[in-house]
């Protein structure tokens, strides 16, 4: 559920018209609803409810400030997979010991980062990282707790793109291993093992692969446990999927995924972090964008908006599906035509949507690709010198840019011309 709905004929963002919003803003732009991220974030407290637990936002989904400090001053930890985003959760009010830091290729100046600023944990990805961040603590006179990632070798039935718990994948540890890896950072100056990680990928919409690398994890922390460590954390990674259409996926449901969870693990007296990124923040974001021409070509119309795989890759890149809709009401029975949704880019993978259904549209009409909040504005970029696409946030009938769309003058100012040239 999230909250776009047409009302008096038109789509609103929680109370606010959307037209309102691209008069104002000019298209196009994102919208995120904080209804929607606030009850997103709900689902998993309860879910994981009496277990202790941490749920820490995937920062990489959706990863404006104003976004964060909203999930953080609800009391989200945050997931982090570089220095910058690091940033961003400190510069959202995020203490760091509600922090934990992923990611397989962690530098020493980010474990800097991450250990005098404040930290969770560290989620190792292999043993150079583990003697690296050993390292570093050491020489800080600090101790890094760690979790160390496995690879449970599980198939998450997702795109390939995404899927991370493969033993061919560049994630983790192979769990086989872990023995031998934990038993080493147990030696090493400057570490705290705290617990186990897994994630396994990403757009799950299957319970199953979660439980068996859940299982696996069972058993790991009770072997670990055997040879001496104390396992007391166990980060479960995110993944789980949501529906991109409104008629015919139906994802498991967060209670269903908290129950499983309690099922595997519950009964290891463990606390529980987990990672979610898209069930929190897919649905709870719009792109809008306007129709620049109706072209009719071979056989084929093209709606060619203003909006490109500049902002919204996911398309391009994944062939991801996103259901687009007009932002103006059409009548119940409206007929429909098959078009195919395309941007300004100069390629043709630069399309939405191929033989897509829509109502009629015009020049200057509005339309909105739903679930565009999750690795949405993350992953644009200003290809074709495009200006990075602005963020609207709402709440209740208040709306603000969140992010303003970059001049002209501030893109080019960035570069700069050699003075031997
Ligand atoms: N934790 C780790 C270690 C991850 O690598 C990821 C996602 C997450 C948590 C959050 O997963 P989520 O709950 O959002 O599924 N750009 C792709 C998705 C890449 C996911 C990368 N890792 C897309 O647009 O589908």
């Amino acid at each position: 559920m999230d909250h776009f709905l047409y009302r008096n004929g038109t789509l609103h963002a929680e109370d606010v018209p959307i037209a309102d919003i691209a008069a104002q803003v000019g298209t196009p732009f994102y919208v995120y609803s904080a209804a929607t991220l606030t009850r997103h974030y709900h689902l998993f407290t309860e879910a994981l409810s009496p277990l202790p637990h941490l749920v820490c936002f995937a920062i990489k989904s959706l990863s404006n400030v104003a976004v964060l400090k909203l999930l953080g001053d609800l009391g989200a930890g945050m997931d982090v997979v570089s220095g910058g985003e690091y940033r961003r959760a400190r510069a959202a009010g995020v203490p760091g010991e509600r922090i934990v830091f992923s990611g397989v290729g962690k530098t020493r100046e980010e474990m800097r980062l991450a250990l005098t600023g404040g930290i969770r944990q560290f989620n190792v990805e292999s043993e150079p990282e583990l003697r690296a961040l050993s390292e570093v603590a050491a020489s800080l006179g600090a101790t890094a707790p760690i979790t160390i990632r496995v690879n449970p070798d599980v198939d998450a039935r997702t795109h390939e793109k995404i899927a991370t718990g493969k033993k061919e994948n560049k994630f983790g540890i192979p769990i086989d291993r872990a023995s031998e890896v934990y038993a080493e950072a147990a030696r090493l100056p400057g570490i705290d093992v705290i617990g186990i990680d897994v994630h396994i990928g990403s757009q799950l919409t299957e319970l199953e692969p979660f439980e068996q690398a859940y299982l696996k994890v069972a058993d790991l922390t009770r072997r670990l446990r055997s040879e001496g460590h104390d396992i007391r954390r166990l980060d479960l990674g995110g993944g789980l999927g949501i529906p991109y259409t409104r008629s015919n996926e139906a994802p498991p449901l967060p209670t269903d995924y908290g129950a499983l969870i309690k099922r595997t693990v519950g009964d290891l007296g463990c606390e529980i972090e987990i990672e979610p990124g898209r069930l929190i923040s897919g649905n709870a974001g719009l792109l809008v964008a306007s129709v620049i021409y109706v072209k009719n070509g071979e056989g084929r119309d093209f709606l060619i908006l203003d909006a490109a795989m500049n902002d919204l890759v996911r398309p391009s890149m994944y062939g991801a599906h996103h259901d687009i809709v007009p932002v103006t009401e059409p009548p119940p029975a409206a007929p429909t035509q098959p078009f195919d949704v395309v941007g300004p880019v100069c390629e043709t993978g630069d399309t939405f949507a191929k033989a897509r259904d829509l109502p009629a549209l015009g020049e200057g009409d509005l339309v909105a690709f739903r679930s565009a909040g999750a690795y949405g504005a993350v992953m644009a970029s200003e290809y074709n010198s495009r200006p990075l696409v602005p963020e609207v946030l709402v709440k209740g009938d208040h709306f603000a840019v969140i992010r303003e769309r970059p001049t002209f003058d501030e893109i080019l100012n960035r570069d700069t011309i050699p003075t031997w040239l």
